[in-house]
């Protein structure tokens, strides 16, 4: 089985992008730590990153027709997006929303998110780890509705 991981806008620049708060790991860094941990699992994963809410959604649709399961860390859209949110209550598709930082400790305006209420849980604060325990925690949630 595939999972799809989805990055939103400015996560290209991972890396030098306020390091303090998104760590020096670069995104082909990040992808390679979910390819190796999805090998692990026995899964295969597609990872994706993307500065443009539509392509998002795009993505988001043809994960629901491709994919198992979804990780999703939709940056700033995160906070913004109801068409994130109805691509995601759209296709029936178990999503995680991950977060490298803690959003909940930094400015009030990163408190909501307009997509958990259409996923099993988020992850947030820390780091590329979340998309490890994302990917772990998908893979239960498969095997749960399996068996
Ligand atoms: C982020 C948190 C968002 O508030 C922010 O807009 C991002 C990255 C994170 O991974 O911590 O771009 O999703």
């Amino acid at each position: 089985p595939r999972f799809f991981v989805l990055n939103g806008p400015n996560l290209n620049l991972l890396g030098t992008r306020e390091p303090s708060v998104y760590g020096h790991d670069d995104l082909a860094a990040l992808d390679a730590r979910c390819h190796a941990c999805a090998e692990r699992l026995g899964m295969t994963v597609e990872c994706r990153q993307s500065n443009h809410e539509g392509v998002l959604v795009d993505w988001i649709h043809e994960a629901g027709r491709r994919a198992a399961g979804l990780v999703l860390n939709a940056a700033a859209y995160t906070h913004t997006s109801v068409a994130l949110r109805d691509a995601l209550a759209a296709v029936d598709l178990p999503a995680i929303e991950v977060h490298l930082s803690n959003i909940h400790a930094r400015e009030p305006f990163r408190h909501r998110s307009m997509i958990a209420p259409c996923t099993i849980g988020t992850i947030a604060g820390f780091g590329p780890l979340g998309y490890e325990l994302a990917l772990t925690a998908l893979v239960e949630r498969l095997q749960a509705t399996a068996g």
